[in-house]
């Protein structure tokens, strides 16, 4: 057995567990991350790609941006697709030249990694049998398995941050959280494509036949989305089939043609809606996928996760400068204030643009006004602008600005 020792053990090396590493070591505070996968399948995992202004600021201050400033697309709008006509949401104009980047989730990974590793950080890959014990002491234990050997890792904190099906959250006693979720009747069928993208900016389209979604990676490189109902089998997608499809879905009245191309990814997601409250237990604190999940219609996931852990950061460095724990007391109140800003907003964005299941013609015919009053409408276009490319970091801290008692 060996036993080690360190400030912060950070359980999972997605962009939670990364870039608390990071900003745990510009404090000055040591930590080790353990991840179960092996590297190589955590830089080649396909996810999502859109990256907020505030994401982007937070890795311009951490010089951690080099290669996306490089790499990634700056986009200033977003295409909104509805019965035949697209309108233009100018997500600049609109939120004082603010704009998103697209860069995909592994390739900040990669650079997550390259950058730790480089600096002399702590990852161990492949991890097996992760255990959290003593979380309600002040030197709680993570005992885990690495090449068949047991480890044992002191810390002074744990930071939950191995997602949706880690071992963090299920750490925490029963009857301390509570769990709030929505299940939605539908997923998405998302590929990644080596063809050059039909379009500039996103399009999302809402049809009769469905939700469709263009977007894209890089110069040759698309990735699109359709909603399929939830019990469908990648079986059931023959390439042909799809790219018509999204032909159908995606076109337009003046005969835009969607150019098609080999696929390199297919893969099915369900929408799902999660949070639990509170994020944390003792010295246990979730981040990320671990605390939360929205469906991927805002493209949220990543930029959550990043949010919760500049606030972790925040609080573990207050602790460390002066033991005082008022801060990481208030850590999981000022997450849950964006998350259920976010969580709002996914959901809205995602019954806007979905046609569910069955639906009542009314309530689909409302659904369509709804939707071109966003596109017409510049207070609503401004409300979907803010909320997709630039929620402050500091949104908890101001919210409170328009109480007035
Ligand atoms: N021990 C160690 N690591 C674990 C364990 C465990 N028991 N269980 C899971 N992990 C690892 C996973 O392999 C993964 O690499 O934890 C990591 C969690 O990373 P993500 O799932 O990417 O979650 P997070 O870092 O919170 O990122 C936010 O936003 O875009 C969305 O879902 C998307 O991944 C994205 C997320
Ligand atoms: C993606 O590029 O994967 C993507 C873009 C926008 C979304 C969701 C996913 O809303």
């Amino acid at each position: 057995m060996s036993i080690s020792e360190t400030q912060v053990g950070i359980i999972g090396a997605g962009p939670a567990g990364l870039v608390l590493s990071h900003l745990l070591a510009r404090a000055g505070i040591e930590a080790v991350v353990l991840e179960t996968r092996s590297r190589e399948y955590v830089e080649h995992r396909v996810r999502a790609g859109v990256l907020e202004q505030s994401t982007i600021d937070l890795l311009d201050e951490l010089s951690l941006s080099a290669r996306l400033r490089a790499e990634g697309l700056i986009h200033r709008g977003i295409l909104i697709g509805l019965e035949g006509r697209r309108y233009r949401i100018p997500l600049s104009e609109l939120t004082s030249g603010r704009a998103i980047t697209i860069y995909g989730q592994q390739e900040l990974v990669k650079d997550l990694i390259a950058a730790r590793l480089a600096a002399g950080g702590d990852i161990e890959f492949e991890v097996e049998a992760v255990e959290l014990s003593g979380l309600e002491t002040q030197r709680p234990t993570i005992r885990y398995h690495q090449r068949g050997h047991p480890h044992e890792l002191h810390c002074d904190f744990v930071a939950g941050c191995d997602g949706s099906h880690g071992v963090s959250r299920r750490s925490i006693p029963p009857g301390v959280l509570r769990v709030y979720e929505r299940r939605y009747p539908f997923a998405w069928l998302g590929i990644l494509a080596a063809v050059a993208p039909s379009t500039d900016e996103l399009i999302y389209a809402r049809h009769e036949r469905g939700f469709a979604l263009h977007s894209v990676r890089s110069p040759t490189i698309s990735r699109l989305y359709i909603q399929v109902d939830p019990g469908t089998a990648l079986a059931d997608w023959p390439d042909d089939r799809l790219w018509q499809e999204l032909q159908l879905r995606l076109g337009t009245n003046d005969g835009w043609t969607l150019a098609d191309g080999p696929v390199l990814e297919k893969s099915i997601a369900l929408h799902h809606s999660f949070v639990v409250e509170p994020m944390q237990h003792g010295r246990l604190f979730l981040a990320g996928d671990a605390a939360h999940i929205v469906p991927p219609t805002g493209a949220k996931g990543l930029n959550l996760a990043v949010a919760d852990v500049r606030m972790l950061a925040r609080a573990i460095g207050h602790w460390y400068r002066g033991r005082q724990t008022e801060e990481l007391e208030r850590y999981s109140e000022r997450c849950l204030n964006r998350i259920w800003r976010v969580q709002e907003f996914s959901s809205w964005l995602t019954g806007l643009l979905h046609r569910l299941p069955g639906m009542d013609p009314f309530d689909d015919r409302i659904a369509r006004a709804r939707l071109e009053w966003v596109c017409r409408s510049e207070a609503e276009a401004l409300s979907l602008a803010e909320n997709y490319v630039c929620l402050p970091f500091e949104y908890s801290d101001q919210i409170s600005k328009n109480i007035v008692s």
